[in-house]
């Protein structure tokens, strides 16, 4: 197993398609790390250069501290598990699984011994004689798990590996994955669009965007601190609520003036004046997860409420997914307890947890000011 290194790597297709750009990124030996990030953001070029299956324009690979720019795929010992899972239709669940071992002419008899190891790992042994198209997408899935864990590589790739499966069997495999993962600690870079996913899987995410880094750290510390408006809206679903407005400061106090009518300002966490002093009467944007937003009673009066009409309720079970459309203008979501009893068409009072607030530069990629402090 091996620490895999991106420095400064850019990829750019015929000249002027930017795949890439100038991406960094360093995954421990062991560590299980996710890259995320939406359709055409640069994903599987970044897993295809890893494995030596495009060139780099610029920049530099490591893996186990050796420089791989001008090692070839088959010499970079890094199997890659891809979407489709690429099985030969031909040959059996067995042959499938030994074919890169007989390739690299691996004794018979170790070759039965990893096959068996990893069959038995994964819970495939019933199914060794058996060809692909007579296996589930499921058993697909394992064949194609098996067959880059008899390789035995320095480090695993995969590209949307569960996304032909359907989403119960998707959860099951992300749970087995991680499982695996545990069992085998080996360094593992695992592509997908799906926040969901990388949340769950990774030891850290790294979120990507139109070919650039935007953050790399663990799950939670993401979700919880995200630097910038793009990653607080692409981690998390329902996804963290925004709304515009001004930052102003009233007797000393910073407040944060929404700006459609009628402009009902709130009082912000005041540990955080010093740095929102710095953009005192600037156009910026209030970010703040449904789960921190919360019903509040009609009666007695408190500060950081919003007035809201309900425009749709989801019962997920656990939780409950109330759409609002607020006196302040855009519509947002609160998640709240499934047993309160909401209807279309209500109005309701939302209490806004002011110490778990985002305030963000205005734009689609605004910075997150308050992570500053
Ligand atoms: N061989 C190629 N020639 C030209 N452009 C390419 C080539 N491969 C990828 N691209 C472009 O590079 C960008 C990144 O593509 P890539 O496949 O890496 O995205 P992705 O994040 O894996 O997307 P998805 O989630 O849809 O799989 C896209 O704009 C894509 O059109
Ligand atoms: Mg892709």
């Amino acid at each position: 197993m091996a620490r895999v290194v991106l420095e400064n790597v850019t990829k750019i297709f015929d000249g002027d398609v930017i795949a890439v750009s100038d991406f960094g990124l360093d995954v421990a030996n062991g560590e299980f790390m996710v890259i995320v990030g939406p359709s055409g953001c640069g994903k599987t070029t970044t897993l295809r250069m890893i494995a030596g299956l495009e060139k780099p324009t610029s920049g530099n690979i490591y893996i186990a501290e050796t420089l791989v720019n001008d090692v070839p795929p088959k010499d970079r010992n890094i199997a890659m598990v891809f979407q489709n899972y690429a099985l030969y239709p031909h040959m059996t669940v067995y042959q499938n699984m030994a074919f890169a071992l007989k390739m690299r002419k691996f004794p018979k008899l170790q070759i039965r011994k990893r096959v068996g190891e990893a069959a038995s790992l994964l819970g495939i042994d019933h199914l060794l004689n058996r060809k692909p198209n007579a296996l589930s997408g499921g058993q697909r899935q394992r064949v194609a798990l098996g067959r880059a864990i008899v390789r035995n590589p320095k480090a695993f790739l995969f590209d949307e590996p569960l996304s032909n499966l359907d989403a119960q069997l998707r959860v099951s495999t992300r749970a087995e994955l991680k499982a695996l993962h545990n069992k085998l600690q080996a360094t593992s870079i695992y592509v997908t669009h799906d926040q969901a996913e990388a949340m769950t899987l990774g030891d850290r995410i790294c979120v990507m965007r139109n070919g650039m880094v935007q953050q790399v750290g663990a799950p939670m510390k993401v979700y919880e601190k995200p630097v910038n408006r793009f990653v607080a809206g692409f981690i998390g679903t329902p996804p963290m609520n925004f709304f515009a407005g001004r930052v102003e400061f009233r007797n000393d106090t910073a407040c944060f003036v929404f700006d459609s009518p009628p402009r009902r300002t709130i009082k912000l966490p005041q540990p955080s004046k010093a740095v929102l002093a710095n953009y005192r009467d600037k156009k910026m944007v209030l970010g703040v997860r449904p789960e921190h937003l919360s019903l509040h009673p009609f009666i007695g009066h408190a500060d950081n409420i919003i007035t809201a009409t309900v425009n749709a309720v989801e019962h997920l079970g656990t939780r409950t997914d109330v759409h609002l459309t607020s006196e302040t203008g855009p519509g947002f979501v609160t998640s709240i307890d499934p047993h309160l009893g909401l209807n279309v068409g209500d109005t309701v009072k939302i209490h806004i947890d002011l110490q778990k607030i985002h305030i963000f530069d205005s734009g689609e990629m605004g910075k997150n000011v308050t992570l500053c402090e």
